[in-house]
């Protein structure tokens, strides 16, 4: 019936806006429309709700603003307050906004139409609403309606911006009868970075659609490339379960090793092609579109030099207060790069190591990793002077800070001092930095030794890794039978943003049991992303969403698979570590179940364990 109704209006509006509507003007009793376009030389502009600031008037059946964009022009519009009374959860009742930014799909003159469907409805505060809302094409339409409740909600007063569509076109090369493949050739005497976006952003992609984006570097050039945004689907889910998806190949082909597999929501996130070819597909098959994704690649010289300059341009290096220029003559000295092409492992030690450092010592060491590969750091020796007894923080003595690479920002992860051992550090992307603060020393003071490696396993030293995404392994019985599974980095705090799987793979009447001896996942139940949990789930299919999550600290964990297949996903975010787990795994067949013992826990969780679906 709405829809019906909605339909009528549009086609009203249609014919009407073709002819002579203005600003303000009422186009008939039932539906109102305000006018704005850009034609009319008004690069941007406010609209608000009926009656703002006050209450606006229930019984809107139907009012109108519709933004015209010039035909190389998108709309945006950013609402700066936001005040609808909800009635309904889904907003499909009482007072709601509807939005129409679809293009044109039918015949006719191009615009909204009786073909257009409404793209998203809108009800609620503003934190209800995206960040602002996009046009596919050049025109946007709200609808308001309220409802015969008196409700005093203001309504709304929102910024509209008409903004050139160049801004957003993808800079390589379009393949011809093709919607969405571009090609990217490095060239002579032409610019060596540029930018790629999903189709139509910023509004959101369609449905139903794959685009492949390839990279051609010359020879001696690698790409790289940032995911500066990347909205697809909201939530934390593994991206197993997901229809959209970007996936990143570290080649030409799809059957190139995956370098990243992207999926709900990401910012900042950096690739390093280990050759000079790079592909990214993206698919999107879900029913609830994302704005998708922007991207900026560029093809570097794969020389020592540029990639050093790089580097050095994004660690911080602010002078350590109260020390004067004697620092940066040792600073300078001691600045290192390690770049994975020249070592995949080595040693790094404090100056004159095992002697005691020299007093106001501070050393940036900088790490590069490519494809795959990963940062890993393992403490052999620490001895650093302390200043006090007990430890309230290292800012104040001589340590060492672990810094990545979180959202495109360079973030502290760790400090650490004194003479404990840290545990092993690695990284959640191709960079790290660690940065050395010895400023009082002492004959006492050895420094550190720490063995450093770029990994492609994440430190898992048992299953075989798949190649078909960033972190998988296999663990199949007709190879063996039993054997030690751990988290990534174990027993080192596990790396951020991070998804690792293991498939157990059982013979015919067979089942995986696991025992937990160690279980630390950093999260509180039901370990989601409002919590901001990392998590473990397991399941007996390759795809499914619904299987419990596991976070927290666990004694002892009991995990025995319903058939024959197990998966267990292991997923970190950008916040807060925890050092992971560590399982015996065990493959029995049914008659033999009997010889496996399940001590009770005391544990919920754990005796959930035992019967997941
Ligand atoms: C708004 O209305 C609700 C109930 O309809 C009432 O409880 C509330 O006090 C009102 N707020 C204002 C600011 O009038
Ligand atoms: C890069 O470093 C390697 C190893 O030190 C060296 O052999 C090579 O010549 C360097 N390349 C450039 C372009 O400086
Ligand atoms: C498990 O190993 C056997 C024997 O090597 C092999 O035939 C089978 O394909 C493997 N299964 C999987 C799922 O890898």
């Amino acid at each position: 019936m709405a829809g019906g109704m909605t339909s009528t209006t549009l086609i009203l509006l249609l014919h009407l806006s073709l002819h002579t509507v203005d600003e303000g003007h009422a186009v008939n009793p039932s539906c109102s429309c305000i006018r704005f376009t850009s034609t009319h030389g008004k690069p941007r502009g406010t609209f608000s709700s009926p009656d703002y600031p006050r209450a606006y008037p229930p019984r809107v059946d139907c009012l109108l603003y519709t933004f015209v964009a010039a035909p190389h022009q998108i709309v945006e519009l950013v609402f700066t307050t936001f005040d609808v009374y909800k009635e309904h959860l889904d907003c499909t009742h009482g007072d709601y906004l509807k939005v129409y930014s679809e293009g044109f799909h039918g015949p006719g003159p191009p615009g909204i139409n009786e073909y257009s469907a409404w793209s998203r409805v809108l009800c609620g505060s503003r934190a209800d609403t995206p960040p602002a809302l996009y046009s596919h094409g050049p025109l946007l339409v709200l609808e308001l309606h309220t409802g015969p409740k008196i409700s005093n909600a203001t309504g709304f007063v929102g910024n509209y911006r008409f903004i050139d569509r160049k801004n957003f076109e993808t800079d390589g090369v379009q393949v011809p009868d093709t919607w969405c493949d571009y090609v990217f050739n490095s060239q002579p005497n032409r610019p060596t970075f540029g930018r790629l976006y999903s189709p139509r952003y910023p509004s959101s992609y369609p449905s139903n659609v794959r685009c492949t984006y390839h990279f051609n570097a010359r020879q001696n050039e690698r790409i790289k490339l940032v995911f500066e945004e990347s909205f697809l689907q909201k939530g934390d889910e593994s991206c197993l379960n997901r229809a959209d998806i970007i996936k990143v190949f570290d080649g030409r082909l799809q059957t190139s090793p995956v370098l990243a597999m992207l999926c709900n929501e990401v910012l900042g996130y950096e690739i390093l092609s280990t050759g000079s070819e790079l592909l990214v597909q993206f698919t999107a098959n879900s029913n609830s579109p994302g704005q998708g994704f922007k991207a900026s690649y560029q093809f570097q010289m794969d020389d020592n030099s540029s990639a050093e300059s790089d580097i050095k341009k994004s660690v911080t290096t602010e002078p350590i207060p109260g020390l004067g220029p004697a620092v940066s003559a040792t600073t300078s000295s001691c600045h290192k790069m390690f770049r994975s092409d020249k070592s995949k492992t080595g040693k790094l030690t404090s100056p004159q190591y095992p002697a005691p450092y020299p007093q106001k010592t501070q050393c940036d060491y900088d790490f590069l990793a490519r494809g795959r590969e990963r940062v890993r750091l393992v403490f052999e020796d620490f001895s650093l002077q302390r200043m006090t007894e007990n430890i309230i923080d290292c800012e104040s003595m001589d340590a060492l800070d672990v810094f990545l690479y979180v959202d495109g920002r360079q973030e502290k992860m760790a400090s650490f001092c004194g003479n404990d051992i840290p545990k092993p550090i690695m990284s959640n992307g191709p960079k790290l930095s660690i940065r050395f603060r010895g400023i009082y020393s002492s004959r006492y003071s050895r420094g550190f030794k720490i063995a450093y490696s770029f990994v492609e396993d994440y430190g898992i030293t048992t299953g075989s890794q798949l190649l078909e995404f960033p972190c998988a392994f296999v663990f199949n019985s007709s190879e063996r039978g039993r054997g030690v599974v751990t988290s990534p980095n174990y027993p080192g705090t596990y790396p951020r943003d991070t998804e690792c799987n293991y498939f157990f793979y059982g013979n015919d009447n067979e089942r995986v049991h696991l025992h937990f001896s160690y279980f630390d996942v950093e999260g509180v139940l039901p370990c989601e992303a409002v919590s901001a949990s990392d998590y473990v789930q397991f399941s007996s299919q390759m795809i499914d969403s619904e299987s419990h999550r596991y976070c927290g600290q666990m004694k002892e964990l009991q995990v025995t698979s319903e058939k024959n297949f197990l998966r267990i996903t292991f997923r970190s975010n950008d916040r807060l570590d925890g050092t992971g787990f560590k399982a015996d795994y065990l493959f029995l067949r049914d008659s033999e179940m009997h010889s496996i013992v399940m001590p009770d826990t005391d544990s919920d969780n754990a005796a959930d364990g035992l019967k997941f679906t």
